[in-house]
């Protein structure tokens, strides 16, 4: 017998949204392999965490996904990433449109030396027709779903590299938020942060997994475990295993990941 589920009345609004699958996908730096055959699908509306020794290629995924491997002039790759559906390398594809869909959040807040304003005001300028009233909203808007507008309202004017170290990785998302992307990607947000403005990030992106597919790399498991509802464990470019977070932490099915996640590998 087939089981059907039940169609869900909001099955068109939840359907595909920033829905990211990675299909047996590698990548090489030169004659350096970095991927090997990856194949992982991303859960809209959730948070995964992906989790590997240094090296293993947890950057190189991320990078992938909104193509700034590119970059690199002797980056190489096989295999596809489709973000809702299409390719991401296909021909024809707007790298700048696609970096917009799929922001990226670094280790190092990188507020650009400009106000607070500007850097959240970035993206929706170079979208020409936008008023000055529907900017000044977009950047409330963004820095509120960043939580970050009480901490700033009064200081817009105020160079961003006067915020604390956790206020500046709070006005990077909201940059990217700016933007209003499907997917958000955090290669370790949080590893120079102290364990308040820790907690503020993984608060903000337990909120955020409502609206958007989030990916975040984290060399800290306990931060995985807490925030993400998928793990997925990267060791040497090969995808080792992915799962239920639960599952992958207590109950692991290969034993590289028991080795891992005991603290015997990486
Ligand atoms: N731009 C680059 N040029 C050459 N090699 C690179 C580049 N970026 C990453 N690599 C190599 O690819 C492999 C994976 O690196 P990376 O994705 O940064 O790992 P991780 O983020 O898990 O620490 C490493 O061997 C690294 O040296
Ligand atoms: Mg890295």
């Amino acid at each position: 017998m087939t089981l059907i589920p039940p169609v869900s009345p909001h099955a068109e609004s939840t359907a595909a949204v920033g829905s990211v699958i990675v299909e047996r996908f590698s990548a090489w730096f030169g004659s350096t392999p970095a991927l090997h055959n990856v194949s992982v699908a991303l859960r809209p509306r959730s948070v995964t965490a992906l989790v590997g020794p240094s090296g293993s290629g947890k950057s190189t995924l991320l990078r992938a996904i909104n193509r700034l491997n590119d970059t690199s002039a002797d980056a190489r790759h096989s295999g596809r990433i489709l973000i809702d559906g299409h390719n991401v390398y296909d021909h024809g594809v707007d790298v700048s449109t696609l970096r917009q869909r799929v922001g990226m959040v670094f280790q190092r807040s990188n507020p650009f030396p400009r106000s607070i304003f500007d850097n959240v005001a970035y993206g929706p300028t170079l979208n020409a027709g936008l008023s000055p009233t529907a900017l000044a909203d977009t950047v409330e808007a963004s820095l509120r779903r960043a939580a970050l507008w009480d901490d700033v309202k009064d200081r817009m004017g105020d160079d961003a590299r006067t915020l604390s170290a956790g206020q500046q990785q709070r006005l990077c998302i909201a940059r990217a938020l700016a933007n209003a992307p499907s997917v958000l990607l955090l290669d370790e947000p949080t590893s120079a942060l102290d364990p308040q403005g820790t907690q503020r990030i993984e608060e903000l992106l337990y909120e955020l997994q409502q609206e958007l597919t989030i990916l975040i790399v984290t060399h800290n498991l306990h931060q995985a475990a807490r925030l993400s509802r998928r793990t997925a464990l990267l060791i040497d470019g090969v995808l080792v295993e992915e799962g239920a977070t639960d599952q992958l932490f207590t109950r692991p099915l290969d034993s590289r990941t028991e080795a891992f996640i005991t603290g015997r590998f990486g």
